[in-house]
């Protein structure tokens, strides 16, 4: 449970509040490289900590990320020509490049000079992972985007989507990192979880879903926490779902040893929506035609998107297609994906007066199974309140510490989960 003053600190990111102005000195994924596949293709709008900003790719590649609106009288820059190396309003044609200078004014005498003086909002940007980074922050941008291992793979050991959820990124984030919950809105009717994979271990599967009361162990690390959620396994054995929380916003979810590792990533997109990146990815081999189709058709792992997106299918409006008949017969939940059960669960959960997308932390009753979330709030909570004193967070400068992976493996009895499975974790072994 949180103070109401404190719900409010930790979830609002809009500009000029102070979680806003934490999570701004971290680089952050704007939007997909697709979006604005080529030089001079359409600008596209984009909604990112509470700003309307329009992204385009100039004539020599590369992306801009402006203010919605014209410098000039405010027209939406979105409906601009993408032409020669930057955006041209189609109101008076004011043109701006990707630094957001202002580089032609038509409709001004030729020997003014008053477009020197005219800058529009414009924010840095860096492309890794089929992915547009932007730094919205005071000052110059961390050196280096967070050494993530989906930005050092090739594209074809990587699948990715992109969501829209309709909720605060925090009430999003924690389900990932709350283990017990997988085990009911993830499961299905037979004990096992929904949504097999052509890939894994199913004997895992199966205990992650017999045992529903795991025990978490939650461990401080330098680039956030990681926790161990620990099951009954085998014989003298415990299961163990390891998952790792990166600041601010990146959750890497338990994969089994040589099966496609699994991260999720939610960006604020205003106070009340967060932007949802679902990557799967491989370290050392395309992931294979078989599981992208499963990706693609079976609807499981990922939802399916209205037009190619960002809109999921099963959504807020319409229940998220839930089927009461296999909610009583085959599945835990009665809803297809398994983006779409988290999203049921979290986007309007008791929501704080005035702030539908913020749930009211104030009326919660916490238990053990809570462990991981109240330690990622108390981490967040930590980090602004040190900005207060105009310290950026340290983790921007080290962005060596993201590399790292998750795993769900079966440990011997008094094993540490953190000992027992450190190759994993850091890298050095996969399958
Ligand atoms: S409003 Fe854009 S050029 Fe006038
Ligand atoms: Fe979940």
């Amino acid at each position: 449970m949180l103070s109401e003053a404190d719900n409010m600190l930790v979830t609002r990111t809009d500009s000029g509040t102070p979680m806003g102005e934490y999570m701004r000195r971290f680089w952050m994924p704007a939007l997909m490289s697709s979006e604005v596949l080529e030089p001079d293709s359409a600008p596209v709008r984009i909604r990112l900590m509470g700003e309307d900003l329009v992204a385009f790719r100039d004539t020599e590649g590369r992306v801009g990320l402006v203010d919605a609106y014209c410098a000039h009288r405010g027209a939406p820059l979105f409906f601009g020509r993408n032409e020669e190396c930057g955006i041209r309003c189609i109101y008076h044609g004011w043109k701006y490049d990707v630094d957001g200078n202002c580089v032609d004014m038509p409709n001004e005498p030729p020997t003014s000079r008053f477009k020197t003086h005219v800058q529009l909002k414009s924010y840095p940007t860096r492309e890794a992972g089929e992915v547009v980074w932007a730094y919205l922050g005071p000052g110059e941008p961390p050196a280096e985007l967070p050494d993530l291992e989906w930005l050092r793979v090739p594209s074809d050991h990587v699948y990715i989507r992109k969501y829209v959820v309709e909720s605060n990124y925090l009430q999003a984030l924690e389900g990932d990192h709350d283990s017990s919950h997988a085990s009911f809105l993830h499961s299905a009717m037979d004990g096992q979880i929904v949504g097999e994979r052509p890939v894994g271990n199913a004997e895992i599967r199966r205990f992650h879903m017999k045992d529903k009361a795991p025990k978490l162990h939650v461990l401080n690390t330098a680039y956030g926490i990681i926790t161990g959620a620990r099951r009954n396994g085998s014989e003298g054995r415990y299961l163990w779902r390891i998952v790792s929380w990166l600041k601010p916003f990146y959750s890497l979810i338990a994969s089994e040893p040589g099966t496609p590792l699994l991260l999720n990533v939610r960006v604020p997109r205003d106070d009340e929506t967060s932007w949802f990146y679902r990557v799967s990815y491989q370290p050392d081999r395309p992931l294979t035609e078989e599981l992208r189709r499963s990706y693609d058709e079976d609807l499981v792992m990922f939802s399916e998107l209205v037009d190619g997106g960002p809109q999921a299918k099963e959504n807020l409006d319409n229940d998220y297609l839930i089927d009461r008949e296999i909610q009583k017969t085959k599945t835990f939940s009665g809803i297809r994906s398994i983006p779409a059960q988290d999203r049921a669960v979290s986007e309007r959960m008791a929501p704080t007066k005035g702030f539908p997308g913020i749930g009211d932390r104030s009326r919660e009753r916490l238990a053990a199974s809570d462990a991981a979330i109240v330690q990622i709030r108390k981490d967040l909570l930590r980090g602004v309140r040190s900005m207060d004193e105009g310290v950026a967070p340290p983790e921007t400068a080290t962005p060596e510490i993201y590399f790292v992976r998750s795993v769900a493996i079966e440990l011997g009895e008094g094993v540490p989960f953190d000992v027992g499975a450190a190759r994993y974790i850091s890298g050095e072994i996969w399958e």
